[in-house]
């Protein structure tokens, strides 16, 4: 090559950070330092022989220069041209589409020219890349130190623009850490969120592969063990459970909450305390080579869990092949690796923590909600599990209009927290009921029993005082008759006393009969009028009305237990529901609960309560939870004032409802045709 000092000098970078500056961010061999000398002076190496150690360059002749760009290969060389003014001015077109055409060539200028020249101010060749002027007869002394102050001052162009990659490269990852921060926060999904750590941990570090481990706690919250969680492999294994000590390399991590950086675990030194396990390498046919295990610690300093890196390679989306992984194509994890992923380790811990915390607030209020809603139905047993089946079916139902690709609700979808808004309305709709009295909460019949008991007793008297009336007559005829003609005076007071008494037990059946809440009869009705309107006095001249006007109301209620005032009483429930739930800072992601349950009395024709809805103005969660609030009343079987209706007489009933315009026909459509009810259904049935 006619080089006069050839030997490129291999150095490595000024810190050990400078593979990152390469386009291979991985890279961690020596880059080597290439600096060349293209002079045109045929004299040049000679005159530069005893200096040749501290200029520690090539010397290439001019005509030779293109081979400089073959040695470097496109990586960044220092060059100084050495060369007379005259083949600077022959030439300065073709070097300056050369140094155009290869922008890791850091060039400089040093023209043989007396020190006053200037003519390369008009050349192609930009005016800040010469360096100096020094002539032929100028002291070798003086060119040696041209020569070393320009390789010094490329040098420094060269460190400039490392510098400036390194930042970019910096600011690169700073974004890359600042995107993982926030999709790591935003992840609600517990599966994903450690997928996506675990992805984010091998990109940032080029890992091919790695797994992913989190620490279980006791009842006292005192670590337990480590539980496997995921592997980039596609291990066909099951979550499995190591324990948390220096035997294990990730037990070693989560016991020392150290990181270990290991480079080749099959060369380890047999001093370590922890072992390397290679019978996953042997189960999934993989080879790990260099590792990295780094702890997941929380804002306590606790280890939640271990992120286990395996074989660092050059480019994240390169595959390698098991003979890949056996050779140089796999790295060791460097320092800056190392700090990268404790960074992203230490978002991780953050987001699994803020999971955790979550879903314990999750677990909490789902407690809080049983806990009253249980506490709600212990008040009226006869309709215990109401509002979980009720709850059941209409998640049963938004799910069933989910899967619908037809019809008027094709394009009405329920995401999952859209549905579990859905669950937490219908588990609380008849909360409201709290603010009901418990008597008319529980009010199974029109009379309560101790007022029909009231009732039957004072028959009872009116009985017993009749028969004293008439016992006092059959006195009175022997005091003024004796014994002649008594028989047949006595038959006819009995007779008289029988039909007294059938007459009365006539009028207790027909009241007992009334007080059913089934629908009265007209004849029930109107001798229940008779009866209000009859008195009886007493032996003791006192007037007793047989039917207090209060108890006359009662039974003349024409369906139902409850009258006008209790009806509205219970009706409020859902007025008071709607209150509580108002009061509840309910997520954003929630906030729908109170109006979904608010509705669940409407009706599409506007003759619903509290307010009269109209179908429009009804939200379509409430209509679901209208029709499965009526299905659970009628198919309950627990109620003792009505019997639970078979299935289709249920739905014949619902459909009734549907053409009065009281509930959505096409949601009932679904409703049945999906079955929605059915698990729900035969599983209470069963039990
Ligand atoms: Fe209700
Ligand atoms: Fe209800």
């Amino acid at each position: 090559m006619g080089l006069f000092y050839c030997s490129a000098v291999e150095s490595v970078g000024k810190n050990n950070r400078q593979s990152h500056f390469s386009d291979d961010t991985t890279s961690v061999t020596k880059a080597i330092d290439f600096k060349y000398i293209v002079s045109d002076d045929p004299f040049f190496e000679g005159k530069i022989a005893d200096y040749s150690k501290k200029i520690k360059a090539q010397i290439v002749k001019f005509e030779e220069f293109p081979k400089v760009l073959e040695e470097s290969q496109g990586q960044i060389a220092k060059l100084i041209f050495y060369i007379s003014r005259h083949e600077l001015e022959a030439k300065h077109q073709s070097i300056h589409d050369t140094l155009k055409l290869n922008p890791t060539l850091m060039c400089s200028f040093i023209v043989r020219a007396p020190i006053d020249y200037t003519g390369y101010m008009s050349l192609f060749i930009e005016e800040e890349l010469f360096f100096t002027n020094v002539p032929d007869d100028a002291p070798t002394i003086f060119l040696v130190k041209s020569l070393v102050n320009a390789f010094t001052s490329l040098q420094m162009v060269v460190d400039k623009f490392e510098l400036q990659k390194r930042i970019n490269v910096s600011t690169n990852e700073i974004s890359k850490l600042t995107r993982i921060g926030i999709s790591l926060a935003n992840e609600k999904d517990f599966t994903k969120l450690l997928r996506d750590i675990l992805t984010s941990a091998r990109e940032i570090s080029n890992s091919d592969s790695g797994s992913l481990y989190l620490v279980e706690k006791d009842e006292k919250g005192n670590p337990r063990n480590l539980r496997f969680k995921i592997s980039a492999l596609d291990l066909d294994s099951d979550e499995f459970i190591l324990p948390i000590n220096k035997k294990s390399i990730a037990g070693y991590v989560a016991y020392t909450g150290k990181q270990l950086n290991i480079p080749n675990v099959y060369q380890l030194s047999g001093n370590e305390e922890y072992k390397f396990n290679s019978e996953f390498d042997k189960m999934s046919n993989y080879y790990s080579k260099s590792m990295l295990v780094v702890p997941m610690k929380d804002h306590h300093d606790e280890v939640v869990g271990v992120i286990q890196l395996i074989n660092r390679k050059r480019n994240f989306q390169t595959k390698l092949t098991l003979e890949d992984m056996k050779s140089t194509a796999v790295l060791e994890y460097d320092k800056y690796s190392e700090e990268l992923v404790m960074a992203v380790a230490g978002q991780a811990a953050v987001a699994i923590q803020n999971n955790n915390l979550i879903h314990d607030i999750e677990t909490l209020f789902e407690g809080f909600v049983t806990a009253s809603v249980s506490a709600i139905e212990s008040r009226d047993p006869t309709t215990s599990g109401h509002s979980f089946r009720v709850a059941q079916y209409t998640v049963g139902l938004a799910e069933s209009v989910n899967a619908i690709a037809v019809g008027r609700f094709k394009d009405v979808h329920f995401n999952t927290s859209q549905i579990k808004e859905i669950r937490y309305a219908s588990l609380l709709h008849d909360f409201g009921k709290v603010g009901v009295r418990e008597k008319v909460l529980v009010k199974a019949k029109k009379l309560e029993d101790y007022e029909l008991d009231l009732i039957r007793w004072r028959f009872q008297f009116i009985l017993k005082d009749v028969e004293a009336k008439l016992n006092h007559k059959k006195i009175d005829y022997l005091q003024k008759h004796g014994k002649s003609g008594y028989s047949n005076f006595e038959k006819s007071i009995d007779l008289e006393y029988q039909l007294e008494k059938d007459k009365l037990e006539e009028m207790v059946r027909i009241i007992v009969e009334s007080n059913e809440p089934s629908i009265l009869e007209k004849g029930h009705s109107n001798f229940l009028e008779e009866i209000s309107k009859l008195s009886y006095q007493t032996t003791d001249g006192n007037q007793i009305t047989l039917l207090a006007p209060k108890e006359f109301n009662f039974l003349s209620i024409r369906k139902g237990s409850l009258d006008f005032e209790e009806r509205r009483e219970i009706e409020s429930h859902v007025e008071h529901t709607f209150q509580f739930l108002s009061k509840i800072p309910w997520t954003k992601e929630l906030k729908m609960v109170p109006a979904i349950a608010h509705g669940h009395h409407e009706k599409l024709n506007g003759g619903g309560y509290p307010r009269g809805l109209t179908a429009v103005e009804i939200p379509v969660q409430a209509k679901m939870m209208a029709i499965a609030d009526i299905f659970d009343a009628l198919t309950d079987q627990d109620r003792p004032y009505k019997k639970a209706v078979p299935l289709e007489r249920a739905f014949d009933i619902l459909k009734m409802e549907v053409r009065d315009q009281h509930i959505d026909g096409d949601l009932l459509d679904i409703f049945i045709e999906s079955k929605a009810y059915e698990k729900i259904l035969h599983k209470r049935l069963e039990t």
